[in-house]
């Protein structure tokens, strides 16, 4: 009756990022092999207690994952006497294991991924009965939500806004070909957070930042190790640095625009403010203002990997005609090889570098993008294809589908 998957995964909208900082995330926590099954915006794992706990801490700073939890039952949907006797008796069990607050008004939401109606009416019918009965003879009152649809997918939005993770419990029920997988939430990112953390910061621009999520996916995606150096060679206002220093990460940032370097250095010493004190983490920034074309001589320690949103050329309202495209494309490729190869000497061997790239979508799908391979080449990196864990192909486009003007990530190797 056990599961031989224990943890569930709902990925971001951009699942193949989700999946790879996964996958990232997994391999810093040396993780070597795992049991996986990729079902449609999920992944199911199967840890051992000690990974799972650690995976489970860890998640507070993943910019792409949506939620997680635990599954504790996998059932045979034909077997309808296991699944409403048995599974329902041990499914208690799991609600005194859970160790729940008898002392207020509990809620809960049944979430089921089914495509089947009948089956979520049905499903959700037994769980409410027996939750019902559960807390009626333990005399609590209890809310199950959703009254009126059968199964809601609780947003991150709902999930603080109605204060569910203090109150009550989100339970899931996966139906997957011919088994029913049973769970609970034990993890939802909190959007409050950051939008707070970007309001609350000092200096923001908004042509050229990145978003709080994607730079924390991309300090993920360095596997960049605690107490370890990790370098944006053009900081703008410091979001990725941040990032770092949350993860316990020192940070050096470059910008050539004094205005940058201020903006980064003001938002610095608000974080290291706010969390600790400016001295104690003076220590673990710095910045500099450089053009990184001619670092080397300015940054003397090694640092474990290079993390950073560069310069995505000038900026356009629509999109510039194929052959200014291309010329755009041709200068920023020998900005990133000039960059890339001042700053990878700096880098440790094995260390390794996310980077953006922009990319201009043209009708009759035509893309112009600075030439990655060509990049690979001139800085003599290895330019990473796929994966540890899950199927997925880099680069990873950022950006959405209809975008004219998107992003490509992709990740290099000294
Ligand atoms: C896309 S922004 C970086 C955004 C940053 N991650 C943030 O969240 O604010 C690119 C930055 O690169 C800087 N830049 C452009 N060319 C540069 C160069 N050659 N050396 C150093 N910085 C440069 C620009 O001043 C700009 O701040």
């Amino acid at each position: 009756m056990t599961t031989q998957f224990n943890t569930f995964i709902q990925l971001g909208s951009n699942r193949n990022l989700s999946k790879f900082e996964l996958s990232c995330i997994l391999e810093k926590l040396n993780v070597d092999e795992v049991n996986f099954m990729e079902w449609r915006h999920y992944v199911f794992l199967s840890l051992d207690s000690s990974e799972q706990k650690s995976f489970f801490k860890t998640l507070d700073f993943s910019g792409s994952i949506v939620k997680a939890g635990t599954l504790s039952f996998s059932v045979k949907k034909s077997d309808e006497t296991l699944w409403k006797d048995i599974f329902l008796d041990s499914f208690t069990r799991k609600l005194d294991e859970a160790s729940i607050p008898m002392n207020k008004k509990l809620k809960f939401s049944i979430n089921i991924q089914s495509r089947s109606l009948d089956f979520k009416k049905k499903i959700s019918n037994n769980i409410r009965r027996k939750l019902n009965r559960y807390f009626r003879e333990r005399k609590t009152q209890v809310k199950i939500l959703p009254t009126k649809k059968i199964s809601a997918d609780l947003t991150p939005f709902q999930f603080y806004k109605e204060n569910m993770l203090k109150r009550g419990l989100e339970i899931f029920c996966f139906d997957i070909k011919s088994k029913m997988f049973f769970g609970f939430t034990s993890w939802v990112t909190n959007p409050f957070k950051d939008i707070k953390q970007d309001e609350e910061r000092p200096e923001r621009f908004f042509t050229h930042g990145t978003s709080i999520k994607l730079s924390r996916t991309l300090v993920n995606l360095s596997q960049t190790p605690k107490d370890g150096i990790m370098l944006d060679p053009f900081c703008g206002t410091g979001t990725i640095l941040i990032e770092g220093l949350k993860q316990e990460v020192k940070v050096i940032g470059i910008d050539k625009d004094p205005k940058c370097v201020r903006a980064t250095k003001a938002n610095l010493n608000h974080f290291s403010e706010q969390f600790h004190s400016r001295e104690k983490m003076k220590e673990k920034w710095s910045v500099y203002m450089k053009d990184s074309r001619y670092v080397k001589d300015t940054i003397e320690e090694e640092v474990d990997s290079i993390v950073t949103e560069p310069y995505l050329g000038p900026f356009l309202k629509k999109l510039p005609k194929i052959d200014e495209a291309k010329e755009i494309m041709i200068d920023l490729e020998k900005l990133y090889v000039k960059v890339l190869n001042e700053c990878v000497k700096l880098l440790k061997t094995g260390g390794k570098i996310i980077f953006i790239i922009p990319e201009y979508k043209y009708p009759s799908n035509l893309q112009i993008s600075p030439d990655i391979s060509s990049i690979a080449n001139k800085t003599k990196l290895w330019l990473t294809e796929k994966s540890k864990f899950f199927s997925l192909d880099l680069p990873i486009e950022i950006g959405r589908k209809h975008n004219i003007i998107n992003r490509k990530l992709i990740v290099l190797t000294k």
